[in-house]
């Protein structure tokens, strides 16, 4: 019978240099866009896809990440008193099961595959899904959700894609396409940060990914690819030229590379427009000052 995906690894262990000095005692998964942290929108979009297990790669300084998922009985037991159900609520969304959710130390930040093959033990021989919680993508269906049924008539290696220009490509995993289906893309591997020029498309690979245990296995070898870092990339490009399926994903919604100043903006302006209670007051903010901008000029 084909297995479901239920288990995600949440990668959070890096340094987050491009945020310092934020991210020098906070971690970057806990900085909020509008009101809510980064990694919550990681996590009801794994909820709403069916995820199960909760797998965090953490690593020293990423304790107000685990402390978010705890239960604060204090802070509850006044909002209670004050008759506040509606922030209850909220907070309720941000509370795990016990044994739920699990943590993995990963000691160096050695790369974003060897972040993942420090959770080997908690994947047995099943399909499991990657989340990079700094990539939040906006979307009618979360993306993880998409790529669950994309799975279901597919199998193989899943991984999200988006165009990117020329120019852009060497910062991201490029795919390697073999036959372009619409929103699902056959591929024949992909190759990790291509040298300007040598992208082999401009489909680049983006942070949500369901993938097969051969990956993990492939990860055992530990060999270091582009920056000197294990590249999950790599991994699965390895279990593409053992002849598993490793597909591309053309989500529906919008990426914001929240992992950069400028996509965490972004991000942040989108969302907050996006909102009923704060839309209105920014548009006007955001249309009086680009407009006193312009008659500045
Ligand atoms: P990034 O490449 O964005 O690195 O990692 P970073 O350290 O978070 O941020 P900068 O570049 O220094 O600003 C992409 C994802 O992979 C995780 C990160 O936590 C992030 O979610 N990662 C990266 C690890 O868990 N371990 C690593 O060794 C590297």
């Amino acid at each position: 019978m084909r297995k479901k995906v239920t288990k995600a690894i949440f990668p959070v262990a890096g340094l987050g240099t491009r945020f310092l000095p934020a991210t020098k005692s906070v971690p970057k998964e806990i900085m909020t866009l509008v009101d809510r942290p980064l990694v919550q929108y990681a996590i009801d979009e794994a909820r709403e896809a069916g995820i199960k297990d909760f797998i965090f790669v953490t690593s020293r300084g990423k304790g107000a990440l685990e402390d978010y998922f705890d239960m604060a009985p204090q802070l509850e037991q006044e909002l209670r008193k004050k008759g506040k159900d509606d922030l209850l609520e909220i907070l309720k969304g941000t509370n795990m099961d016990s044994g739920q959710v699990a943590y993995v130390r990963q000691h160096k930040p050695l790369g974003l595959g060897h972040a993942v093959w420090c959770a080997r033990h908690l994947i047995a021989n099943e399909p499991f899904a990657v989340i990079l919680p700094d990539d939040v993508i906006a979307a009618n269906k979360p993306c993880l959700g998409q790529m669950v049924e994309a799975y279901a008539e597919h199998q193989g290696n899943i991984v999200a894609a988006m165009e990117v220009p020329e120019d852009k490509a060497s910062a991201y995993g490029v795919l390697d396409i073999k036959e372009d289906m619409g929103r699902i893309v056959s591929t024949n591997g992909m190759v990790e940060k291509p040298a300007p020029g040598e992208a082999p498309s401009n489909l680049a690979v983006i942070g949500r990914y369901i993938l097969t245990p051969t990956v993990l296995r492939k990860l055992n070898k530990k060999q270091t690819g582009a920056g000197g870092e294990i590249q999950l990339t790599d991994a699965i490009a390895a279990a593409r030229a053992e002849g598993e399926e490793v597909y591309g994903f053309r989500f529906e919604g919008e990426r914001f590379d929240c992992g950069s100043k400028a996509g965490f903006l972004q991000a942040t302006v989108a969302f907050a427009l996006a909102r009923e209670d704060l839309g209105g007051e920014l548009r006007a903010f955001l249309q009086d000052i680009l407009y006193s901008e312009k008659a500045a000029q």
